[in-house]
């Protein structure tokens, strides 16, 4: 059973600029189109833990849903998800030990976590056990930060490194 990060950050560790925009993640000359590993990811992964602020901004990019696996969305405020996703996605509560344990014993054994917040909190817990950072060549100089406080240091072993579409770095990190 493992929980999962796989993000992409600026160089200054922001996943989303002062605005909350997401542009400068896909403004790169990308000509054949390479996902980055993200469908690959995606096949290794039971279900999603993500944020209700990461949700909403998926709400609001309209289109298709992009994931095809089961989305738990973390939230306290909100009542119910929307009606047309929810087929794909369903509310959840509870601390990050709760929320893991609940979603094992329903057989969601490998766990992606996404949002800022919500990858914090597990953090926290320290229930994160891989994370996978690609970093862009930017500094956004602001806005939603992938890490915060921690009580004490946390150590990873380093996996592996990959230079992306000539400019950005995938770390792949194990506790
Ligand atoms: N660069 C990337 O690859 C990437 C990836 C993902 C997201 N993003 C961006 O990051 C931003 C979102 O990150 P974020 O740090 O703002 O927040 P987030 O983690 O997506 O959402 C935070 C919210 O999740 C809920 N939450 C978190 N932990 C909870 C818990 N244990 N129990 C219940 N609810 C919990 C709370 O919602 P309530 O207030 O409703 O209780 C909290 O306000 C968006 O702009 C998104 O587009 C970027």
């Amino acid at each position: 059973m493992s929980n999962i990060v796989f993000i992409g950050t600026s160089l200054d560790n922001y996943i989303a600029d002062k605005q909350g925009g997401l542009e400068w993640l896909t403004t790169l000359p990308n000509p054949e189109q390479d996902d980055c590993g993200f469908a690959a990811f995606m096949d290794s992964v039971d279900a999603l833990v993500m944020g209700r602020n990461t949700f909403e901004t998926l709400c609001g990019f309209g289109g298709e849903w992009p994931y095809s696996k089961p989305v738990f969305v973390l939230s306290r405020s909100l009542h119910a998800i929307p009606e047309p996703l929810q087929d794909k996605a369903q509310l959840i509560q509870g601390s990050p030990e709760e929320v893991t344990r609940q979603l094992n014993d329903k057989g969601f054994r490998r766990l992606y976590i996404d949002g800022g917040q919500t990858i914090q909190s597990f953090l926290e817990a320290g229930l994160i056990d891989e994370m996978i950072i690609s970093r862009l060549p930017v500094l956004l100089g602001g806005g939603t930060p992938l890490f915060g406080e921690l009580a004490s240091p946390l150590w990873f072993q380093l996996v592996e490194t990959k230079l992306l579409l000539g400019s950005i770095v995938m770390s792949h990190y194990r506790r």
